[in-house]
């Protein structure tokens, strides 16, 4: 039996019905389009959030998680509203209020991707709970429409303005590839992204910063794109070439500019990247991932001192390209680099960060892994 299931009976007393597993991810390239109806290329990592699920024949919703020493906190299906819940409790009860439920559960939860890390811990715990409840309640829902739940969960019940990339690929990935997600429509293809046979490795650098800018930075990042599709009266940032944009920067403020400067050369970054890859050229790949940095240092201004540094350092020692991931104003970075140079560059970045004050740096690596699954039934 499954470690989780063997926690789940002695803390309800009973088996689980399903055990599913959701994993975090890296955003290869493709930083703050999500929300623009961009292209975007992230990956699923290895580490996953495990959740175990069980029925009931009353209204009440029992939960815990492992990482929380399992204290179980209850509330009625009825009683289901907009930020009711434990902060952490609010992203698993937000997508049952999106996906709703005729009975209650018990829901035990594992979350294995580490947190504030960037790497999307709250995706995978949505998407455990969503690919669980489509199974176990014969919603028969496809992955894209339990992607739109799970980021509308987070959008609406949790009040997070967050875009559908991190939910998407946590349901859609496959092991081995990139996806290449079509955030208009939420199409996809999968991008092999094979790395180990070059010699390569992916270094993940979880800065372990957190600025205070997090939420109101990223909402008045969206804000400005918004503006921009406008007033320059278009459909999207996704429909405007960078020559075109750029040809119309004096109907903009110069900040409205500079955002929605960045969303419209980052997203001709994510599809040279795709061909990059297709023709195995991974020198290209690093200079992209260098100019996805810069545009999100200086024109969308969302990098930090953190992010800088680990940036700045891997490829001083030799990183083919780095840039920082996810949101960013803290959380990680990647560096793509030759296996063999991986311990020589974590031990600089640690030496970096300590020279300058900062916390000390966790390092993981992953290679792209396999998105959500139902583990046992
Ligand atoms: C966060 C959001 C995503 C996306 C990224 C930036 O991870 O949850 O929707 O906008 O930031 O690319």
């Amino acid at each position: 039996m499954q470690e989780i299931s063997i926690r789940f009976s002695e803390l309800f007393g009973r088996t689980p019905e399903v055990v599913a597993q959701a994993p975090g991810r890296v955003n290869l390239i493709g930083e703050h389009i999500d929300y623009s109806d961009g292209f975007v290329l992230p990956f699923a990592i290895s580490d996953c959030t495990v959740v175990a699920l069980a029925r009931r024949d009353d209204r009440k919703i029992r939960l815990a998680s492992v990482q929380k020493s399992a204290e179980i906190f209850e509330v009625s299906l009825d009683d289901l509203a907009p930020m009711v819940g434990e902060s952490w409790a609010r992203y698993a009860l937000g997508v049952l209020w999106v996906l709703g439920i005729d009975t209650g559960v018990d829901l035990l939860i594992d979350g294995r991707v580490p947190l504030g890390a960037g790497l999307s811990s709250s995706a995978a715990l949505e998407c455990s709970i969503a690919i669980a409840v489509n199974h176990l309640f014969n919603k028969n829902l496809s992955l894209p429409e339990l992607a739109r739940a799970a980021q509308k969960a987070e959008n609406e019940y949790v009040g997070v303005p967050c875009g559908i990339m991190d939910q998407s690929v946590s349901l859609m990935a496959k092991a081995g590839s990139a996806l290449l997600l079509d955030c208009r429509d939420l199409s996809s293809e999968n991008i092999p992204f094979l790395i180990a046979p070059q010699g390569l490795e992916l270094l993940i650098i979880d800065t372990q910063a957190h600025h205070k800018l997090v939420d109101g930075g990223y909402a008045e990042r969206r804000a400005s794109c918004e503006r921009a599709v406008a007033e320059l009266g278009i459909t999207s940032l996704r429909d405007i070439s960078v020559a075109q944009y750029a040809a119309r920067q004096s109907e903009l403020d110069p900040v409205t500019y500079i955002r929605g400067f960045h969303a419209v050369t980052e997203m001709k970054r994510v599809l040279d990247s795709v061909d990059a890859l297709k023709h195995n050229n991974f020198a290209r790949l690093g200079e992209l991932l260098n100019a996805s940095h810069r545009s999100l240092r200086d024109d969308y201004t969302v990098s930090c001192p953190e992010l800088n540094l680990a940036v700045d350092t891997a490829l001083a020692q030799g990183a083919l390209g780095a840039r920082m991931v996810g949101g960013g104003f803290g959380g990680s970075a990647i560096a793509l680099i030759k296996a063999d140079q991986v311990k020589r560059c974590e031990v600089a970045i640690s030496r970096a960060f300590s020279d300058a004050g900062f916390k000390a740096p966790r390092f993981f690596t992953s290679l792209p892994s396999e998105g959500a699954h139902v583990i046992s039934n």
